[in-house]
């Protein structure tokens, strides 16, 4: 009997992007260090390289040259992503933001076409690359009603992030590319994971990760990951050979392996995110949630494009932001520190960390607390979490009685 085609996501993650290593005589990956490397002749050499750098792949007589042009390692990670997010192929840089920058590079800056269109609410280093102007773009920030009212003819780039960091919006990807009138759309899937989500399926051109968070999943590695098409795939490795924001192999090696316990990883830590959702909801510190799935869905964006709720939370404490930083030194679980998508909680406060640099109109408020849902014990993080709130609601009755 023949495997299944497609296989299942659970066995792509175990198995994608290995293809070549029996053939090698090894079963775990490799990892090439090597900076450079031989050359058969300069011609072959040289035509390989003129291929590279201009975002094409390694001829296979010429040799890979160069390691800023081309590594075995880095492309098998690739490889095994791309399959994962049902693209053709995938381009991965030394960063989630360098991952943007390359993106926003190849479509806006490079093409003449300087105008993008953001839907807000962005991680904030996203938000503060497209307000900032550092890349020759103009941003203009909306809503996903709005898209096709921002466009213009010199736009040529549209930037969506699902669930959106750090209160969980769900935008609409397929609302948004019927809007883009062929406008190409980067979706940062880096909350849902393609365990959870596959943007492409839905129009978009692009699907980014910052792959630091949940594929790498042990917050041991900085990185960043676009899955798209050949022809996308090549503006932005010729962005990469000629800026050089590449992805280390060793971090390329982190992340392939990494991507083998993603989808378990996800489940389980989506599992016990739900279940601090409802606990947190049933707080009388608390004064509202964010989760996909707690509130009603009423676009069915759950199931249609959003195969679950993910791993992440967000809440508001009663007694602003003083409650807040007490929430925040108390807990003795969760990590006091930013980043997410680990085998270990955490706990942050985007207005003052994260989404420090976004302009106070679309600053998440100071009430805010984000977390990012581990592998731990659902039992004992909601057990960590109570007691932490408890101590604000205690140092609140204290602040009352003394007033
Ligand atoms: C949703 C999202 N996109 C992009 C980034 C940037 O990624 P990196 O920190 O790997 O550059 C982050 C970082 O927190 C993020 O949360």
């Amino acid at each position: 009997m023949d495997l299944p085609s497609p296989l299942h996501p659970d066995t792509l993650a175990v198995h994608a992007g290995r293809d070549d290593l029996a053939g090698l005589g090894v079963h775990a990956l490799p990892i090439d260090l090597s900076t450079t490397n031989p050359l058969p002749d300069v011609d072959l050499g040289g035509y390989s390289y003129e291929s590279m750098a201009g975002g094409g792949r390694p001829l296979e007589s010429g040799g890979y040259v160069y390691a800023r042009l081309w590594n075995p390692t880095v492309a098998r990670f690739e490889s095994a992503l791309a399959e994962l997010e049902h693209a053709d192929t995938a381009v991965a840089f030394s960063s989630g933001m360098a991952a943007m920058t390359a993106v926003i590079l190849a479509h806006a800056s490079a093409t003449g076409r300087r105008h993008v269109v953001a839907v807000r609410p962005l991680y904030g280093g996203t938000d503060h690359l497209l307000g900032s102007g550092l890349l020759g773009v103009e941003t203009t920030f909306c809503d996903e009603d709005g898209v096709a009212g921002s466009i213009r003819p010199d736009t040529g780039l549209i930037v969506l992030e699902t669930p959106a960091n750090p209160t969980l919006d769900l935008v609409d990807i397929a609302s948004v590319v019927a809007q883009a009138d062929g406008v190409p759309v980067v979706v940062d899937n880096t909350f849902a994971t393609p365990v959870l989500q596959n943007p492409l399926d839905l129009g978009a051109a692009m699907a980014l990760h910052s792959a630091t968070k949940y594929l790498g999943g042990h917050g041991d590695v900085i990185a960043g990951v676009v899955a798209c098409d050949e022809t996308t795939a090549e503006a932005l490795r010729r962005v990469r050979a000629i800026t050089g924001g590449l992805l280390h192999p060793f971090g390329a090696y982190l992340l392939h392996r990494g991507l083998a316990t993603l989808p378990m990883r996800m489940q389980r830590q989506q599992a016990t995110a739900q279940r601090v959702a409802r606990a947190l909801a049933d707080h009388p510190h608390v004064a509202e949630v964010f989760h996909p799935g707690l509130d009603d869905d009423p676009r069915g964006l759950i199931g249609r494009q959003l195969r679950g709720t993910g791993a992440m939370v967000a809440f508001r404490v009663h007694g602003g932001y003083a409650a807040a930083s007490t929430v925040l030194s108390s807990t003795r679980l969760f990590t006091h520190a930013v980043s997410l998508g680990g085998v270990d909680s955490l706990i942050q406060h985007p207005a003052a960390l994260t989404h420090r640099p976004v302009p106070s109109e679309a600053r998440p408020s100071a009430d805010l607390i984000r977390l990012s849902i581990g592998l731990e014990d659902p039992g004992d993080l909601i057990g960590d979490l109570m007691s932490a709130l408890d101590a604000a609601r205690a140092d609140a009755a204290t602040a009352a009685a003394r007033s």
